[in-house]
């Protein structure tokens, strides 16, 4: 008889053999940042998720640096939207002023920009729109405008979502020019249009204000596509890879990771935390090792990082287990 049991028998034969960790330097956490001041606000939507005000941010700095966490992902909620996403470039925007901020609190943390549109346009889209279109190769002065500010700012490094084709190699060319050729560029390459993201459009207030966002985020129903996707990314100068959502596209995950050495992210959204949170409220299922396993289920994929909301909580799990 095959006996595979022989090497799950104790605690430290299963730790010696175990394929896959979670690492508390290998998790992003993303944080809202909104214009003004004041206590933090809860999202209704993503329990223990907060948008912090930029002068309000040193709390939790120090909770993540304090936990091993080591990059943080921002989001920016402004207080005025316009046609033309203007605060997404504005040197006095909220994410420049956030990035200052955790700067002069923590020069070590990472700081990762979220490049995108869709939090600064009245409409609401991630590109600029024209007669209900979203245009793609007039979006990308403005994506790399912006990954220039956040660049300026202080980020170390800029992750464009917005899916226009031809933005990676824009934002890398405007980087460049401005010198700032160590600033490094986390793609969104396979970028489903999710129904898991909304919870973030409660959080950032970035839900398109008419249609959807098929025309340019991908279909839900190809994987080979995404491969193209990286293809893409990978020949215009992008430094990692995100695929998104995380745990209904592991096989996306597990593709695009036989198809680069790029490092490659998976972001564990919020939808898929909130469904978390919301069946551990009620008692149904075990929040610790669902999430740990949901988080070791995106390594076995072949994640090498993790952008989630879980990161705070999962890095005092792993402290504890030693
Ligand atoms: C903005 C953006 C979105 C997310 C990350 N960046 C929302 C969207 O594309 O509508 C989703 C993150 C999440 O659900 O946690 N383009
Ligand atoms: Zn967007």
């Amino acid at each position: 008889m095959e006996r595979l049991r022989r090497l799950r028998a104790t605690d430290a034969i299963r730790a010696m053999v175990r394929e896959n960790h979670v690492r508390a330097d290998e998790l992003i956490y993303p944080l809202f940042v909104r214009e003004g001041t004041g206590e933090p606000v809860p999202v209704p939507s993503m329990p223990g998720v907060f948008q912090y005000a930029v002068d309000g941010l040193d709390g939790i700095i120090d909770s993540i640096v304090e936990c091993g966490v080591r990059a943080v992902l921002l989001f920016g909620v402004p207080s005025k939207k316009d046609e033309v996403g203007s605060g997404a470039y504005a040197e006095d925007g909220v994410v420049p002023c956030a990035i200052r901020a955790i700067k002069a609190r923590c020069p070590d943390l990472l700081v990762i920009a979220d490049v995108c549109l869709c939090e600064y346009t009245s409409h609401g889209h991630c590109g600029l729109v024209d007669g209900g279109r979203v245009l793609n190769d007039e979006t990308l002065p403005l994506l790399a405008r912006s990954a220039v500010c956040y660049a300026k700012a202080g980020a170390d490094i800029v992750a464009p979502s917005d899916m226009m084709d031809g933005r990676v190699a824009a934002i890398r060319a405007a980087l460049d020019e401005a010198g700032f050729k160590d600033v490094a560029i986390m793609s969104y390459s396979a970028k489903f249009a999710s129904a898991y993201y909304g919870p973030f459009r409660d959080a950032a207030h970035s839900a398109p204000q008419f249609g959807d966002r098929r025309t340019y985020q991908m279909d839900p129903a190809n994987g080979r596509e995404a491969l193209r996707e990286v293809a893409a990314d990978v020949r215009e100068g992008a430094d990692f890879i995100i695929a998104k959502p995380a745990i209904a596209y592991l096989d996306v995950l597990k593709a695009i990771s036989g198809a680069t050495d790029l490092p490659i992210v998976a972001y564990n959204v919020s939808g898929e935390y909130s469904m978390v949170k919301a069946a551990a409220a009620n008692g149904w299922i075990d929040e610790r090792r669902v999430v740990m396993e949901n988080l070791v289920g995106m390594k076995r994929a072949g994640a090498k990082m993790i952008i989630t909301y879980h990161a705070l909580d999962a890095a005092r799990w792993i402290a504890e287990e030693g």
